[in-house]
């Protein structure tokens, strides 16, 4: 499963634009005050969100807007919204007290750039911005699309979606094989929390292209299978990398799954079956496609691109 030079190129093209766009909420220009100040916190926010990563999250929000002819900007406004949602986890994911890494996007975590407290603090600011952002007219003109889009990425966010799943991961740590006690989780479990911690935001992402387009509800229907099957097929990919990738090319440490004796696919099922499922799961996800027919080629390519990254 390769990506195609076309799609590396639309790709790079649209992290331009989510750069602009976070730095417009975020950074450079003219904000109002109570967006600047306190400096040290508006600069950890920035440094955590600007200036590297896939967007994978953003583009699954603006493809799958795409199917139905969204306005590019309401597409864009609402994916960063998904965009800061998802650094925020990062930030409080690798603080000492979760999984304690020192690098992330090919530098200094926050916590080391700046502080723990700071780091924390960065992490809820951006949380309640993703949601400020949702609520603005530069989102949707229409107020229930606005609102349905609070509550699509309010469920995927919290105790039924990421937060809660890691919970579960931190749980699961221990749980691979070690001398049984406490007993290692069942596939049925790692699936759960796979789907939960990592999956819920980016198939919420592709619901919100469907909300935004105010998708009837077969294609709503369509495009939430397609995000479930990437949701989980993305997460198979991180850990693979965790196991094959090389810190300098992912941008973050490797091994730390094996090395906290941690329950994933790849720990239960070995490297060889886990990228079987993940091939799975990337053609079930383009046969959720179907329906859409040609219209849906960007976000087919997206597929492949989920399975195919080596960062
Ligand atoms: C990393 O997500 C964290 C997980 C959910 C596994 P990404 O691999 O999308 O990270 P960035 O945004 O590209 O840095
Ligand atoms: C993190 O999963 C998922 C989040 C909700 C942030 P990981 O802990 O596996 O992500 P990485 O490997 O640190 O990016
Ligand atoms: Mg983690
Ligand atoms: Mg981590
Ligand atoms: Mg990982």
């Amino acid at each position: 499963m390769n990506v195609s030079p076309q799609f590396e190129m639309r790709l790079t093209s649209f992290v331009l634009h989510v750069e602009e766009a976070l730095e417009d909420v975020l950074g450079k220009s003219p904000l109002p005050a109570e967006l600047t100040r306190p400096a040290r916190l508006r600069d950890a926010m920035a440094y955590a969100v600007l200036g590297g990563g896939k967007r994978l999250r953003p583009l699954l929000v603006v493809e799958s807007a795409g199917l139905f002819g969204v306005d590019f900007h309401y597409a864009l406004n609402a994916g960063i919204a998904f965009e800061l949602l998802h650094c925020y986890s990062l930030v409080h994911d690798d603080l000492p007290a979760m999984d304690n890494d020192d690098t992330r996007r090919g530098k200094p975590t926050v916590h080391k750039a700046f502080d723990e407290a700071t780091a924390i603090l960065a992490g809820d600011a951006l949380q309640t911005l993703a949601f400020d952002v949702l609520t603005r007219e530069t989102t949707h003109n229409d107020p229930a699309v606005r609102t349905a889009l609070v509550r699509c990425l309010a469920a995927a966010s919290g105790i039924g979606g990421m937060a809660g799943g890691q919970m579960l991961d931190l749980e699961a740590e221990g749980r691979f094989s070690g001398d049984k006690t406490p007993p290692p989780l069942t596939i049925e479990e790692i699936e759960r929390l796979q789907r939960m911690k990592t999956g819920a935001l980016l198939s919420a992402c592709c619901r919100a292209g469907g909300i935004l387009g105010k998708a009837d509800s077969d294609a709503q229907r369509a495009l939430d299978r397609f995000g479930r099957a990437i949701g989980f097929a993305f997460q198979l990919a991180d850990d693979l990398l965790d196991v094959e990738g090389s810190a300098e090319e992912v941008g973050k440490a490797v091994g730390k799954d094996a090395a906290l004796n941690k329950a994933t696919l790849v720990s239960t099922l070995g490297p060889l079956a886990a990228r079987r499922k993940l091939n799975d799961l990337v053609d079930d996800a383009k046969r959720a496609l179907r329906p859409f027919g040609t219209r849906a080629e960007w976000l087919t390519a997206c597929a492949d691109f989920v399975a195919a990254r080596k960062s």
